[in-house]
């Protein structure tokens, strides 16, 4: 099968991890795996999981192709059952992660950020919600940046909470030409 996204790093990954020390990170929803193989490049101790067997396959051709060490895990991330506070890093790049009642998918994005750990959340903005809908998709099935945000206390600072240009000319996804940025960094 072809692969479907580009195989480069997402610009906001890059840019938002530009000034953090290399530690554990966690990718979450990690696709065809060109953001942990860029982690792994780069000096992280990377954990990438996805529901999608065959991203992780192709994921995991890309690692080898590159020469570095990524724990891919096949599971949903709340299925996943991961050890709490051990990420320096949890990484979140256009999450397809369904909303529940409980808010599973963001509790389980933010226990698995270690104390003084950042939690980068990224989504698309300026979504065409008619458009998804026509195609079976409800965008209110799955969890948001303020979603996460909502769940921020006082032992989290907000770093960025912005929307940014992305520059992405080809692939799929290229036609989103904004991201909606949160990053947070856990206090204690
Ligand atoms: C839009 S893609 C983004 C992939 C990648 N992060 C990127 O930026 O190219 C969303 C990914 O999340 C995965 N996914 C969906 N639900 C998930 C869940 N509950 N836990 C982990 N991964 C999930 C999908 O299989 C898919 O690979």
């Amino acid at each position: 099968m072809e692969q479907v996204w580009s195989g480069q790093p997402n610009g906001a990954l890059v840019s938002e991890t530009a000034g953090l020390l290399p530690g554990k990170a966690l990718d979450v929803g990690c696709g065809e795996g060109a953001d942990a193989v860029w982690l792994a490049e780069h000096g992280w101790d990377v954990t990438a999981l996805d529901v999608s067997q065959a991203a992780l396959a192709r994921a995991a051709r890309h690692a080898e192709h590159a020469r570095v060490p990524v724990r891919w895990v096949h599971a949903g991330l709340v299925e996943a059952s991961l050890p709490p506070g051990t990420f320096d890093l949890v990484s979140a790049q256009y999450p397809a992660l369904l909303r529940t009642e409980d808010h599973d998918a963001e509790a389980a994005l933010l226990a698995a950020v270690a104390p003084g750990g950042t939690l980068l959340v990224v989504h698309h903005a300026n979504i065409d919600e008619e458009q998804l809908r026509a195609r079976g998709i409800e965008p209110e099935d799955y969890v948001s940046r303020s979603d996460v945000a909502a769940l921020l206390d006082d032992t989290w600072r907000i770093e960025v909470n912005e929307t940014r240009p992305r520059h992405v000319t080809a692939g799929a996804g290229s036609h989103h030409t904004h991201d909606v940025i949160l990053r947070a960094r856990r206090l204690n």
